[in-house]
């Protein structure tokens, strides 16, 4: 069965990635509607894909879709998720899933009430190469895991009008933006995290989020990590490393974190590391290349919340991720602001 798919905010991550790599290509889904207040956007996007170009987002809302994507800029999210659900459509929400801890309940309370699932956009999970990483932690075969590294940063010079750069419409700079697939990331690796120490700054542009967030993180099981997102580095400079450790091995990678299908990812696994080697000698050959088929994630994202709705079964990326997501976020800006460490529920 197909479902119906509107999206509202066509013009963005929408147009780029979700709607052609996604939706238009998925088994269980069709585009019949879409609504972007940039006029140009909007029709373009329909021409393009076949959809009708609404004239609001009521009359989107009005039409039968099955299915709302929205993909408009953080502060928009919570109202236009509370008008989704109380329109009797199953609503998925771009990252983050609205700018506070309020909001991300208040969403999730009206999707419940309503009757409509709410899935959120942490489409990295679907990554062919993590959910291969995760197979193998998941095994054991990395041993007991110690630590992990996730970083994702570009060059983002302040831009007139970018949402993204104010505190007020973005919820926060490079950690809302990038971290919180991030650490997304590493709790898929390594378990739910349990304290937070966070430090953010403007070292370079001159808006009023941060462009800098470094994060250090504990996680129940006692692994640690770390999560760095920067907004001020050249674009080609960051390899986006995802980094996972423990007492039998590691799993690095570069590029596997993004919107691309593809990165490199090597696991470097023994069947027991033995006694301490005074030498250090590391030179443990190449290790295994980790490349299972490519999975274009915005696909199994649709994919996965159009079978949820079919099936009637909770999605896999759900509003309580979204909603764990925004308080560890949370805690971070407020581990940054007090120079604390800050444990999470
Ligand atoms: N998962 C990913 O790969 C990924 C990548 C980029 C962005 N995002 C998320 O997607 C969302 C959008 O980001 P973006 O980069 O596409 O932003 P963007 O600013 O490039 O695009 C947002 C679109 O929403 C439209 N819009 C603004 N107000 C609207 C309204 N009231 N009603 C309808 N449309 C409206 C804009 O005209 C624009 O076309 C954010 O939440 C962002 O975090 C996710």
């Amino acid at each position: 069965m197909k479902t119906k798919w509107g999206v509202l905010g066509a013009g963005g991550i929408a147009r780029r990635r979700t709607i052609p790599e996604g939706i238009a290509r998925a088994e269980n889904c069709i585009l019949t509607a879409v609504y972007d207040v940039d006029a140009q956007a909007n029709a373009d996007v329909a021409a393009e894909f076949g959809a009708k170009a609404c004239a609001s987002e009521e009359e989107l809302l009005a039409s039968d879709v099955d299915i709302v994507y929205i993909a408009t800029p953080a502060w928009l999210h919570c109202d236009q998720v509370l008008r989704v659900a109380a329109a009797g459509k199953h609503v998925i929400c771009e990252k983050p899933l609205g700018m506070t801890v309020e909001e991300g309940v208040r969403m999730i309370e009206a999707c419940a009430n309503a009757g409509v699932k709410l899935g959120v956009g942490f489409m990295m999970r679907f990554h062919a190469q993590h959910q291969a990483a995760l197979r193998l932690v998941r095994e054991g075969r990395l041993g007991k895991m110690v630590f992990g590294r996730a970083q994702l940063s570009c060059w983002y010079p302040p831009i007139p009008g970018a949402w993204r750069q104010t505190p007020e419409q973005g919820g926060g700079g490079s950690l809302m933006d990038l971290g919180g697939h991030c650490i997304d990331l590493l709790e898929l690796f390594l378990g739910r995290a349990k304290t937070v120490q966070c430090v953010t700054d403007r070292l370079v542009h001159d808006y009023a989020s941060e462009d800098t967030a470094v994060a250090l993180l504990e996680f129940d099981s006692g692994a640690k990590g770390a999560v760095d997102c920067l907004f001020n580095v050249p674009d080609a400079s960051s390899l986006n490393r995802l980094e996972l450790y423990g007492t039998r091995g590691s799993i690095l990678a570069e590029g596997t974190i993004g919107q691309g299908e593809a990165g490199t990812m090597t696991a470097r696994l023994e069947s027991d590391p033995g006694g301490y080697v005074a030498q250090q000698n590391r030179d443990t050959g190449e290790g295994m290349t980790i490349n299972p088929p490519p999975v274009n994630m915005y696909r199994a994202e649709v994919e996965a919340f159009a079978g949820a709705v079919v099936e009637n079964t909770e999605p896999p990326v759900n509003g309580a991720a979204g909603l764990w997501s925004q308080k560890v976020l949370a805690a971070c800006y407020e581990s940054a602001k007090t120079g604390k460490k800050v444990m999470l529920d």
